[in-house]
């Protein structure tokens, strides 16, 4: 068995203190919103695996066929000797990239997700063995402190997450992550493309109501942390095209008007029957406005691949 670490990189009240801040900032806000990091406590995270083997969620299949067909040619143009993925999850499309990389010495896996870290990177170090695998606890919206290991460096953000990131907080994340790299490393980039509405819309919607049950665990995770009471049951999911912005986005509905009390922050917030909260938003892209956001943040596109149905897309960039 290989070497599993685990650090936190932020104190564990800090966790706390963010929840309370964009609650109280999106709650007493014009439109009502939560940041989708909230989702992903260990029931949201299970959620979200779920999610992934949907029949109507297409990305991460798509993902893993791009994966599959080219890890060998990303492995070739990167030769990385270490592997830094943000918003691992359960790290499992990343073993197809983790097998192909013949000199992988370190895996870093980072995520809000405790326990979504520990049972995969524990996984992973029993099953290659010779592989170190240094967990991070951190946000990756903040400044990330890298361990000290061995270069190049890949860093992989996949799953089309980038897309739950608004315009002007993707620029300002690109260009942290742009900081984060010395010459000869490279960044691989997952993003779901823009296409034919009713499957959007149905990815995000699925008949099972999984994906509704993963958008009302941010609830669940509010009423567990800072003593509210929502109802789940009186809110319904929401998921619409946006088509002026290219992007999905999910919502919660109150079903009646309604007040949740949230003892933590002093807070009475009234609902509306209606009225609707943004809970996350899933920007879908096109090639050459990957291309200028990269270019915006001083990375340069090398390759473009994308599936066979050209649903989804993984673009390897290095530092200008
Ligand atoms: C859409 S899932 C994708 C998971 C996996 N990469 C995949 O492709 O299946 C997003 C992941 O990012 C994590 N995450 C969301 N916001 C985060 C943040 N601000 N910092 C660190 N991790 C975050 C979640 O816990 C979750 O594991």
């Amino acid at each position: 068995m290989s070497p599993f670490l685990l650090t936190r990189t932020l104190p564990e009240d800090a966790t706390e203190a963010a929840l309370r801040a964009d609650v109280l900032q999106g709650l007493t806000h014009n439109p009502k919103t939560l940041p989708p990091k909230w989702f992903y406590d260990a029931h949201g995270s299970e959620l979200f695996e779920q999610i992934t083997e949907l029949p109507e969620y297409y990305p991460t299949r798509a993902e893993r066929e791009i994966l599959v067909a080219r890890n060998d040619e990303i492995a070739a143009a990167t030769r990385a000797r270490t592997l830094v993925e943000l918003g691992s999850g359960s790290s499992e499309k990343t073993r197809h990239l983790i097998d192909a990389l013949a000199d992988l010495h370190t895996y870093v896996p980072v995520d809000v997700s405790e326990s979504a870290l520990t049972q995969a990177g524990q996984a992973l170090a029993a099953e290659r063995p010779g592989l170190e695998v240094h967990a991070l606890i951190a946000d990756f919206t903040a400044r990330l402190t890298l361990p000290q290991t061995p270069g190049p460096r890949l860093l992989a953000f996949l799953g089309g997450t980038i897309g739950n990131l608004l315009p002007v907080e993707r620029a300002a994340f690109l260009a942290s992550l742009r900081a984060l790299l010395s010459p000869g490393d490279a960044l691989l980039l997952g993003t779901d493309l823009v296409k034919d509405e009713s499957v959007l819309v149905r990815a995000y919607d699925d008949a099972a109501g999984v994906t509704a049950a993963f958008n009302k665990n941010v609830l669940s995770v509010v009423n567990r942390e800072l003593g509210s009471d929502f109802d789940l049951d009186a809110f319904d999911h929401v998921a619409l095209w946006d088509a002026e912005h290219e992007w999905i986005e999910m919502r919660l509905r109150s079903r009646t008007a309604q007040t949740v009390k949230i003892p933590a922050l002093d807070l009475a917030v009234d609902f509306a029957a209606g009225e609707e909260m943004r809970t996350e938003v899933s920007a879908k892209f096109r090639k050459e406005g990957v291309r200028a956001e990269l270019s915006a943040a001083g990375l340069e596109l090398a390759h473009w691949w994308t599936d066979g149905e050209g649903r989804f897309a993984l673009s390897l960039s290095v530092a200008r």
